[in-house]
Protein backbone atom coordinates (compact mmCIF):
# COMPACT_ATOMS: atom_id res chain seq x y z
CA UNK A 1 0.00 0.00 0.00
CA UNK A 2 1.66 3.19 -0.72
CA UNK A 3 1.90 5.94 1.47
CA UNK A 4 2.00 8.89 -0.74
CA UNK A 5 0.87 9.61 -4.53
CA UNK A 6 -2.23 12.27 -4.05
CA UNK A 7 0.51 14.97 -6.08
CA UNK A 8 1.51 12.12 -9.00
CA UNK A 9 -0.32 11.36 -12.41
CA UNK A 10 1.66 7.79 -12.47
CA UNK A 11 2.72 4.94 -9.98
CA UNK A 12 6.15 4.81 -9.66
CA UNK A 13 8.12 2.24 -12.78
CA UNK A 14 9.63 -0.74 -12.08
CA UNK A 15 12.60 -0.52 -11.52
CA UNK A 16 11.73 2.89 -9.17
CA UNK A 17 10.00 0.63 -6.80
CA UNK A 18 12.42 -2.75 -7.26
CA UNK A 19 15.34 0.01 -6.00
CA UNK A 20 13.17 1.67 -3.53
CA UNK A 21 11.82 -1.13 -1.98
CA UNK A 22 13.21 -1.98 1.71
CA UNK A 23 10.76 -4.34 2.45
CA UNK A 24 12.66 -7.91 2.06
CA UNK A 25 15.33 -6.47 4.82
CA UNK A 26 13.47 -4.03 7.16
CA UNK A 27 10.35 -6.73 7.56
CA UNK A 28 12.22 -7.88 10.82
CA UNK A 29 11.54 -3.98 11.97
CA UNK A 30 8.17 -4.95 12.16
CA UNK A 31 7.67 -5.98 16.23
CA UNK A 32 9.39 -2.71 17.16
CA UNK A 33 7.23 -0.48 14.17
CA UNK A 34 3.81 -1.94 16.17
CA UNK A 35 4.75 -0.96 19.61
CA UNK A 36 6.03 2.32 18.08
CA UNK A 37 2.83 2.96 17.01
CA UNK A 38 0.82 2.23 20.11
CA UNK A 39 2.75 5.03 21.88
CA UNK A 40 1.95 7.30 19.02
CA UNK A 41 -1.49 6.25 19.53
CA UNK A 42 -1.24 6.75 23.08
CA UNK A 43 0.15 10.35 22.55
CA UNK A 44 -2.99 11.21 19.93
CA UNK A 45 -5.28 9.58 22.16
CA UNK A 46 -4.69 11.54 25.69
CA UNK A 47 -4.21 15.01 23.85
CA UNK A 48 -7.88 14.37 21.98
CA UNK A 49 -6.49 13.98 18.65
CA UNK A 50 -7.89 11.05 18.00
CA UNK A 51 -11.57 9.53 19.65
CA UNK A 52 -11.89 7.54 22.10
CA UNK A 53 -13.69 4.73 20.62
CA UNK A 54 -11.30 4.59 17.47
CA UNK A 55 -8.32 4.83 19.84
CA UNK A 56 -9.39 1.72 21.32
CA UNK A 57 -10.25 0.08 17.99
CA UNK A 58 -6.61 0.56 16.31
CA UNK A 59 -5.09 -0.64 19.95
CA UNK A 60 -6.63 -4.01 19.63
CA UNK A 61 -6.23 -3.92 15.56
CA UNK A 62 -2.18 -3.21 16.57
CA UNK A 63 -2.26 -6.47 19.03
CA UNK A 64 -3.82 -8.64 16.64
CA UNK A 65 -1.38 -7.26 14.20
CA UNK A 66 1.19 -8.00 16.76
CA UNK A 67 0.37 -11.45 17.56
CA UNK A 68 -0.39 -12.49 13.31
CA UNK A 69 3.28 -11.18 12.49
CA UNK A 70 4.57 -13.64 15.15
CA UNK A 71 3.06 -16.07 14.03
CA UNK A 72 3.90 -15.20 10.11
CA UNK A 73 0.17 -15.37 9.87
CA UNK A 74 0.63 -11.52 8.14
CA UNK A 75 3.18 -11.20 5.95
CA UNK A 76 4.09 -8.40 3.41
CA UNK A 77 2.73 -8.41 -0.43
CA UNK A 78 4.61 -7.60 -3.66
CA UNK A 79 2.73 -4.42 -3.21
CA UNK A 80 4.54 -3.30 -0.39
CA UNK A 81 7.13 -0.79 -0.10
CA UNK A 82 8.84 -1.13 3.14
CA UNK A 83 7.62 -2.34 6.72
CA UNK A 84 5.50 0.82 7.75
CA UNK A 85 3.17 0.71 4.54
CA UNK A 86 3.04 -3.12 5.20
CA UNK A 87 1.61 -2.95 8.37
CA UNK A 88 -0.51 0.00 7.74
CA UNK A 89 -2.00 -2.19 4.97
CA UNK A 90 -2.62 -4.36 7.70
CA UNK A 91 -4.41 -1.80 9.85
CA UNK A 92 -6.31 -0.61 7.25
CA UNK A 93 -7.68 -3.94 6.36
CA UNK A 94 -8.89 -4.71 9.42
CA UNK A 95 -10.60 -1.01 10.53
CA UNK A 96 -11.00 0.54 6.70
CA UNK A 97 -9.73 4.49 6.61
CA UNK A 98 -9.08 4.54 10.39
CA UNK A 99 -5.55 2.38 10.20
CA UNK A 100 -4.52 5.14 8.55
CA UNK A 101 -5.37 7.59 11.45
CA UNK A 102 -1.80 7.34 13.34
CA UNK A 103 -0.02 9.28 10.54
CA UNK A 104 -1.14 11.99 12.54
CA UNK A 105 1.71 14.23 13.58
CA UNK A 106 4.23 11.22 12.60
CA UNK A 107 6.64 10.82 9.53
CA UNK A 108 7.87 7.60 8.46
CA UNK A 109 11.50 9.34 8.85
CA UNK A 110 11.02 9.82 12.82
CA UNK A 111 9.43 6.10 12.66
CA UNK A 112 12.12 4.39 11.24
CA UNK A 113 14.55 5.68 13.59
CA UNK A 114 12.87 4.78 16.20
CA UNK A 115 12.00 1.36 15.27
CA UNK A 116 15.64 0.68 14.52
CA UNK A 117 16.97 1.61 17.81
CA UNK A 118 14.65 0.05 19.61
CA UNK A 119 15.61 -3.25 16.89
CA UNK A 120 19.30 -2.33 18.14
CA UNK A 121 18.44 -1.93 21.72
CA UNK A 122 17.04 -5.35 22.08
CA UNK A 123 19.95 -7.20 19.87
CA UNK A 124 23.24 -5.55 21.43
CA UNK A 125 21.42 -6.96 24.66
CA UNK A 126 21.33 -9.99 22.96
CA UNK A 127 24.52 -10.15 21.99
CA UNK A 128 26.10 -8.60 25.46
CA UNK A 129 24.58 -12.39 26.85
CA UNK A 130 26.47 -14.34 24.45
CA UNK A 131 29.20 -12.58 25.35
CA UNK A 132 29.34 -12.62 29.31
CA UNK A 133 28.28 -16.54 27.94
CA UNK A 134 31.82 -16.31 26.09
CA UNK A 135 33.55 -15.10 29.23
CA UNK A 136 32.62 -17.59 31.09
CA UNK A 137 34.11 -20.31 29.23
CA UNK A 138 37.33 -17.79 28.35
CA UNK A 139 38.21 -17.44 32.52
CA UNK A 140 36.70 -21.18 33.48
CA UNK A 141 38.71 -22.05 31.16
CA UNK A 142 42.09 -19.90 32.42
CA UNK A 143 40.80 -21.29 35.80
CA UNK A 144 41.96 -24.54 34.83
CA UNK A 145 45.65 -23.84 33.61
CA UNK A 146 47.15 -21.08 36.45
CA UNK A 147 49.65 -23.34 37.10
CA UNK A 148 50.94 -24.78 34.06
CA UNK A 149 53.55 -22.55 32.35
CA UNK A 150 53.82 -21.85 29.05
CA UNK A 151 56.08 -19.92 26.74
CA UNK A 152 54.75 -16.37 26.46
CA UNK A 153 55.38 -14.78 23.23
CA UNK A 154 56.17 -11.11 21.46
CA UNK A 155 56.83 -11.15 18.07
CA UNK A 156 55.69 -15.25 17.49
CA UNK A 157 59.51 -15.64 19.44
CA UNK A 158 59.45 -17.21 22.92
CA UNK A 159 60.08 -14.15 24.73
CA UNK A 160 58.94 -14.63 28.61
CA UNK A 161 57.54 -17.95 30.11
CA UNK A 162 54.05 -16.87 31.35
CA UNK A 163 50.62 -18.55 33.10
CA UNK A 164 49.45 -20.66 30.15
CA UNK A 165 45.99 -19.36 32.90
CA UNK A 166 47.06 -15.94 32.31
CA UNK A 167 47.32 -16.35 28.86
CA UNK A 168 44.20 -17.46 27.78
CA UNK A 169 42.29 -15.11 30.23
CA UNK A 170 43.98 -12.28 29.13
CA UNK A 171 41.12 -12.38 26.06
CA UNK A 172 38.30 -11.53 29.05
CA UNK A 173 39.64 -8.08 29.55
CA UNK A 174 39.19 -7.07 25.98
CA UNK A 175 35.70 -8.76 26.00
CA UNK A 176 34.85 -6.79 29.48
CA UNK A 177 36.34 -3.26 27.29
CA UNK A 178 33.20 -4.39 24.50
CA UNK A 179 31.02 -4.71 27.24
CA UNK A 180 32.03 -1.91 28.55
CA UNK A 181 31.39 -0.23 25.25
CA UNK A 182 27.70 -2.16 24.89
CA UNK A 183 26.93 -0.08 28.49
CA UNK A 184 28.15 3.08 27.13
CA UNK A 185 26.03 2.60 24.48
CA UNK A 186 22.96 1.70 25.66
CA UNK A 187 23.43 4.98 28.07
CA UNK A 188 23.62 6.79 24.57
CA UNK A 189 21.34 5.90 22.82
CA UNK A 190 18.31 5.95 24.83
CA UNK A 191 17.01 8.70 23.09
CA UNK A 192 13.56 8.55 21.34
CA UNK A 193 12.91 10.70 18.00
CA UNK A 194 9.02 10.34 18.20
CA UNK A 195 7.64 13.51 17.78
CA UNK A 196 10.22 14.70 15.19
CA UNK A 197 7.96 14.38 12.46
CA UNK A 198 9.39 14.72 8.65
CA UNK A 199 11.89 17.22 10.63
CA UNK A 200 10.76 20.03 12.28
CA UNK A 201 8.41 18.84 15.09
CA UNK A 202 4.52 18.84 14.63
CA UNK A 203 1.98 21.37 14.63
CA UNK A 204 -0.44 18.91 16.71
CA UNK A 205 -0.20 18.51 20.13
CA UNK A 206 2.20 15.76 20.97
CA UNK A 207 4.34 14.80 23.45
CA UNK A 208 7.74 13.43 22.95
CA UNK A 209 8.79 13.14 26.52
CA UNK A 210 5.90 10.85 27.20
CA UNK A 211 6.20 8.82 24.30
CA UNK A 212 9.90 8.30 24.75
CA UNK A 213 9.08 6.90 28.28
CA UNK A 214 6.67 4.68 26.87
CA UNK A 215 9.11 3.23 25.19
CA UNK A 216 11.52 2.72 27.30
CA UNK A 217 13.99 5.36 26.64
CA UNK A 218 15.58 7.81 29.02
CA UNK A 219 14.60 10.59 27.22
CA UNK A 220 13.39 12.66 23.85
CA UNK A 221 15.36 14.34 21.23
CA UNK A 222 16.55 17.66 21.62
CA UNK A 223 16.70 18.55 17.46
CA UNK A 224 14.46 17.39 15.04
CA UNK A 225 16.26 17.66 12.69
CA UNK A 226 19.13 15.79 14.10
CA UNK A 227 16.49 13.09 15.01
CA UNK A 228 15.40 12.33 12.12
CA UNK A 229 19.15 11.85 10.84
CA UNK A 230 20.90 10.83 13.58
CA UNK A 231 22.48 7.80 12.81
CA UNK A 232 25.74 7.15 15.37
CA UNK A 233 23.91 4.77 16.97
CA UNK A 234 24.22 2.69 14.39
CA UNK A 235 27.63 3.50 13.31
CA UNK A 236 28.97 2.98 16.84
CA UNK A 237 27.11 -0.06 17.00
CA UNK A 238 28.98 -1.64 14.17
CA UNK A 239 31.94 -0.27 15.83
CA UNK A 240 31.64 -2.31 18.70
CA UNK A 241 30.99 -5.33 16.74
CA UNK A 242 33.94 -4.87 14.43
CA UNK A 243 36.25 -4.74 18.02
CA UNK A 244 34.35 -7.44 19.42
CA UNK A 245 35.21 -9.08 15.79
CA UNK A 246 38.81 -7.96 15.88
CA UNK A 247 38.99 -9.76 19.34
CA UNK A 248 37.29 -12.59 18.32
CA UNK A 249 39.94 -13.33 15.20
CA UNK A 250 42.89 -12.90 17.58
CA UNK A 251 40.98 -15.77 19.36
CA UNK A 252 40.48 -17.78 15.93
CA UNK A 253 44.11 -16.90 14.96
CA UNK A 254 45.62 -18.48 18.37
CA UNK A 255 43.58 -21.52 18.39
CA UNK A 256 44.37 -22.31 14.49
CA UNK A 257 48.24 -21.98 15.43
CA UNK A 258 47.84 -23.77 18.83
CA UNK A 259 46.02 -26.85 17.10
CA UNK A 260 48.75 -27.43 14.30
CA UNK A 261 51.06 -30.08 13.96
CA UNK A 262 53.96 -27.81 14.88
CA UNK A 263 52.29 -26.46 17.95
CA UNK A 264 50.57 -29.05 18.92
CA UNK A 265 49.07 -27.56 22.17
CA UNK A 266 45.48 -27.74 21.68
CA UNK A 267 43.11 -30.30 21.32
CA UNK A 268 39.83 -28.78 19.45
CA UNK A 269 36.78 -31.39 20.39
CA UNK A 270 35.60 -33.20 17.71
CA UNK A 271 32.44 -31.30 17.56
CA UNK A 272 34.23 -28.16 17.02
CA UNK A 273 36.80 -29.30 14.32
CA UNK A 274 35.85 -30.11 10.54
CA UNK A 275 37.19 -33.09 8.21
CA UNK A 276 38.87 -32.80 4.67
CA UNK A 277 36.85 -34.06 1.75
CA UNK A 278 40.17 -35.73 0.57
CA UNK A 279 42.54 -36.24 3.18
CA UNK A 280 41.03 -38.59 6.06
CA UNK A 281 43.29 -37.95 8.65
CA UNK A 282 42.34 -33.84 8.62
CA UNK A 283 40.98 -32.65 11.52
CA UNK A 284 40.84 -28.44 11.05
CA UNK A 285 39.91 -26.09 13.20
CA UNK A 286 37.39 -24.22 11.08
CA UNK A 287 35.74 -22.57 13.77
CA UNK A 288 38.67 -20.77 14.65
CA UNK A 289 39.04 -19.95 10.92
CA UNK A 290 35.96 -18.75 10.55
CA UNK A 291 35.96 -16.67 13.65
CA UNK A 292 39.00 -15.05 12.02
CA UNK A 293 36.95 -14.62 8.87
CA UNK A 294 33.94 -13.39 9.63
CA UNK A 295 35.91 -10.14 11.23
CA UNK A 296 36.03 -9.44 7.93
CA UNK A 297 32.55 -8.45 7.05
CA UNK A 298 32.03 -6.91 10.61
CA UNK A 299 34.93 -4.25 9.88
CA UNK A 300 33.24 -3.98 6.43
CA UNK A 301 29.69 -3.47 7.66
CA UNK A 302 31.20 -0.23 9.42
CA UNK A 303 32.81 1.32 6.76
CA UNK A 304 29.67 0.99 4.56
CA UNK A 305 27.65 3.03 6.97
CA UNK A 306 30.44 5.40 7.93
CA UNK A 307 30.95 5.90 3.70
CA UNK A 308 27.38 6.32 3.59
CA UNK A 309 26.93 8.87 6.16
CA UNK A 310 29.80 10.81 5.07
CA UNK A 311 29.54 14.04 3.72
CA UNK A 312 25.15 13.48 4.12
CA UNK A 313 22.91 16.68 4.41
CA UNK A 314 21.30 16.73 7.79
CA UNK A 315 17.54 15.74 8.38
CA UNK A 316 15.79 12.60 6.46
CA UNK A 317 17.99 11.56 2.89
CA UNK A 318 16.66 8.22 1.65
CA UNK A 319 20.71 7.20 2.01
CA UNK A 320 20.09 6.51 5.19
CA UNK A 321 17.60 3.30 4.04
CA UNK A 322 21.07 1.83 3.50
CA UNK A 323 21.79 1.70 7.47
CA UNK A 324 19.80 -1.62 7.91
CA UNK A 325 21.49 -4.26 6.01
CA UNK A 326 24.88 -3.54 7.54
CA UNK A 327 23.57 -3.69 10.96
CA UNK A 328 21.30 -6.56 10.46
CA UNK A 329 24.03 -8.88 9.24
CA UNK A 330 26.89 -7.62 11.58
CA UNK A 331 24.19 -8.79 14.25
CA UNK A 332 23.22 -11.63 12.94
CA UNK A 333 27.50 -12.84 12.23
CA UNK A 334 27.77 -12.19 16.45
CA UNK A 335 24.55 -14.63 16.79
CA UNK A 336 26.11 -17.31 14.75
CA UNK A 337 29.43 -16.94 15.57
CA UNK A 338 29.85 -16.20 19.42
CA UNK A 339 28.44 -19.32 20.79
CA UNK A 340 30.07 -21.77 18.31
CA UNK A 341 33.78 -20.13 19.45
CA UNK A 342 32.19 -20.40 23.08
CA UNK A 343 31.49 -24.00 22.62
CA UNK A 344 34.98 -24.11 20.99
CA UNK A 345 36.66 -22.81 24.15
CA UNK A 346 35.01 -24.79 26.78
CA UNK A 347 35.81 -28.23 25.14
CA UNK A 348 39.21 -27.33 24.18
CA UNK A 349 42.00 -29.69 25.93
CA UNK A 350 45.99 -28.00 26.28
CA UNK A 351 48.97 -30.16 26.15
CA UNK A 352 49.92 -29.35 29.69
CA UNK A 353 53.51 -31.27 29.60
CA UNK A 354 54.12 -29.80 26.09
CA UNK A 355 53.87 -26.52 26.74
CA UNK A 356 55.58 -26.47 30.25
CA UNK A 357 58.88 -28.50 28.30
CA UNK A 358 58.58 -25.17 25.80
CA UNK A 359 58.35 -22.66 28.16
CA UNK A 360 61.98 -22.00 28.93
CA UNK A 361 63.50 -22.70 25.59
CA UNK A 362 64.75 -20.15 23.43
CA UNK A 363 66.70 -18.81 26.31
CA UNK A 364 63.14 -17.02 27.93
CA UNK A 365 64.49 -16.95 31.12
CA UNK A 366 67.54 -14.63 29.57
CA UNK A 367 65.67 -11.60 31.56
CA UNK A 368 66.30 -13.11 34.72
CA UNK A 369 70.10 -12.66 34.54
CA UNK A 370 69.09 -8.83 33.78
CA UNK A 371 66.80 -8.49 36.84
CA UNK A 372 69.03 -10.58 39.03
CA UNK A 373 71.77 -7.99 38.71
CA UNK A 374 69.06 -5.09 38.65
CA UNK A 375 68.32 -6.10 41.87
CA UNK A 376 72.31 -5.75 43.16
CA UNK A 377 71.99 -2.27 41.66
CA UNK A 378 73.94 -2.94 38.45
CA UNK A 379 72.68 -0.50 36.04
CA UNK A 380 70.22 -2.32 34.00
CA UNK A 381 71.74 -1.18 30.44
CA UNK A 382 74.40 -3.46 31.73
CA UNK A 383 72.71 -5.96 33.32
CA UNK A 384 70.98 -6.34 29.93
CA UNK A 385 74.63 -6.64 28.33
CA UNK A 386 75.62 -9.22 30.34
CA UNK A 387 72.43 -11.31 30.24
CA UNK A 388 72.89 -11.12 26.29
CA UNK A 389 76.55 -12.61 26.74
CA UNK A 390 74.95 -15.47 28.65
CA UNK A 391 73.33 -15.98 25.85
CA UNK A 392 75.56 -15.93 23.07
CA UNK A 393 77.75 -17.82 25.09
CA UNK A 394 75.31 -20.73 25.58
CA UNK A 395 74.56 -20.55 21.78
CA UNK A 396 78.10 -21.10 20.90
CA UNK A 397 78.26 -23.85 23.18
CA UNK A 398 75.12 -25.66 22.76
CA UNK A 399 74.31 -24.88 26.87
CA UNK A 400 71.26 -23.93 28.59
CA UNK A 401 71.65 -20.55 30.73
CA UNK A 402 71.39 -22.71 34.22
CA UNK A 403 74.49 -25.02 32.55
CA UNK A 404 77.03 -22.30 32.55
CA UNK A 405 79.77 -22.82 35.48
CA UNK A 406 80.45 -20.46 38.06
CA UNK A 407 83.42 -19.11 36.29
CA UNK A 408 81.70 -18.66 33.47
CA UNK A 409 79.28 -16.53 35.07
CA UNK A 410 81.71 -13.96 36.97
CA UNK A 411 83.79 -13.85 33.45
CA UNK A 412 80.74 -11.91 32.25
CA UNK A 413 80.09 -9.65 34.84
CA UNK A 414 81.86 -9.90 38.12
CA UNK A 415 78.77 -9.40 39.99
CA UNK A 416 76.96 -12.55 38.49
CA UNK A 417 77.40 -15.12 40.57
CA UNK A 418 76.17 -18.98 40.70
CA UNK A 419 73.59 -17.44 42.86
CA UNK A 420 71.81 -16.58 39.76
CA UNK A 421 70.88 -20.65 39.35
CA UNK A 422 67.75 -20.07 41.36
CA UNK A 423 66.19 -17.70 39.29
CA UNK A 424 66.93 -19.55 36.19
CA UNK A 425 64.05 -21.59 36.47
CA UNK A 426 60.45 -21.09 34.99
CA UNK A 427 58.61 -21.64 38.25
CA UNK A 428 61.08 -19.14 40.22
CA UNK A 429 60.53 -16.77 37.10
CA UNK A 430 57.06 -17.06 37.03
CA UNK A 431 56.22 -16.59 40.41
CA UNK A 432 58.81 -13.99 41.02
CA UNK A 433 56.70 -11.96 38.26
CA UNK A 434 54.11 -10.25 41.62
CA UNK A 435 54.11 -6.82 39.59
CA UNK A 436 49.92 -6.26 39.56
CA UNK A 437 48.30 -7.83 37.10
CA UNK A 438 51.53 -9.77 36.30
CA UNK A 439 52.15 -13.19 36.27
CA UNK A 440 52.76 -14.69 39.23
CA UNK A 441 50.19 -17.69 39.08
CA UNK A 442 48.56 -16.45 43.18
CA UNK A 443 48.34 -13.45 41.29
CA UNK A 444 46.83 -14.65 38.07
CA UNK A 445 44.16 -16.74 40.22
CA UNK A 446 42.97 -13.36 42.15
CA UNK A 447 42.96 -11.57 38.37
CA UNK A 448 40.63 -14.02 37.17
CA UNK A 449 38.17 -14.58 40.37
CA UNK A 450 38.07 -11.22 40.32
CA UNK A 451 37.17 -10.92 36.30
CA UNK A 452 34.55 -13.72 36.75
CA UNK A 453 32.53 -11.57 39.80
CA UNK A 454 32.52 -8.90 37.29
CA UNK A 455 31.44 -10.64 34.56
CA UNK A 456 28.39 -12.11 37.01
CA UNK A 457 27.64 -9.00 37.73
CA UNK A 458 27.68 -7.73 34.55
CA UNK A 459 25.57 -10.86 33.53
CA UNK A 460 22.91 -9.99 36.38
CA UNK A 461 22.72 -6.28 34.68
CA UNK A 462 22.06 -7.71 31.35
CA UNK A 463 19.76 -9.85 32.26
CA UNK A 464 17.54 -7.53 34.47
CA UNK A 465 17.51 -4.78 31.20
CA UNK A 466 16.63 -7.40 29.22
CA UNK A 467 13.42 -7.95 31.22
CA UNK A 468 12.66 -4.67 31.07
CA UNK A 469 12.50 -4.89 27.60
CA UNK A 470 10.65 -7.09 26.97
CA UNK A 471 8.18 -6.00 29.48
CA UNK A 472 8.14 -2.51 27.28
CA UNK A 473 7.68 -4.51 24.28
CA UNK A 474 4.54 -6.44 25.50
CA UNK A 475 2.94 -3.57 27.29
N1 LIG B 1 12.20 2.68 4.20
C1 LIG B 1 12.65 3.97 4.59
C2 LIG B 1 13.98 3.84 5.34
O1 LIG B 1 14.31 2.76 5.65
C3 LIG B 1 11.64 4.58 5.49
C4 LIG B 1 11.68 6.06 5.52
C5 LIG B 1 11.20 6.63 4.24
N2 LIG B 1 11.15 8.04 4.28
C6 LIG B 1 11.03 8.78 3.19
N3 LIG B 1 11.01 10.09 3.37
N4 LIG B 1 11.00 8.27 1.99
O2 LIG B 1 14.67 4.78 5.57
Amino acid sequence: MALWGGRFSQGPEESVFALSRSINFDWRLAPYDLRSSMAHLAILEKNGLIESDDATAILIALKELSAEVAKGEFKPIASDEDVHSALERGLTEKLGEIGGALRAGRSRNDQVTTDLRLFAIDHILEIAMLLTKLQDAILNKSAEYINDPAPGFTHIQHAQPVSFGHELAKHAHAFARDLDRIEDWLTRTSVSSLGAGALAGSSLALDPAFTAENLGFATSFANSIDAVSDRDYVAEALFIYAMIGTHLSRIGEEWTLWSSTEFAWAKVADGYSTGSSIMPQKKNPDMAELARGKSGRLIGNLMSVLTMLKGLPFAYNRDLQEDKEPLFDSIDTLLLVLPAVTGMIATTDFDREKMALAAPTGFSLATEIADYLAKKRVPFSQAHEAAGKCVALCEASELQLHQLTDAQFLHVHPQLDGGVRAVLTVHGALNSRTTLGGTAPALVAVQIKEAQLANAKTGAKIASRMQAFSEMMSA
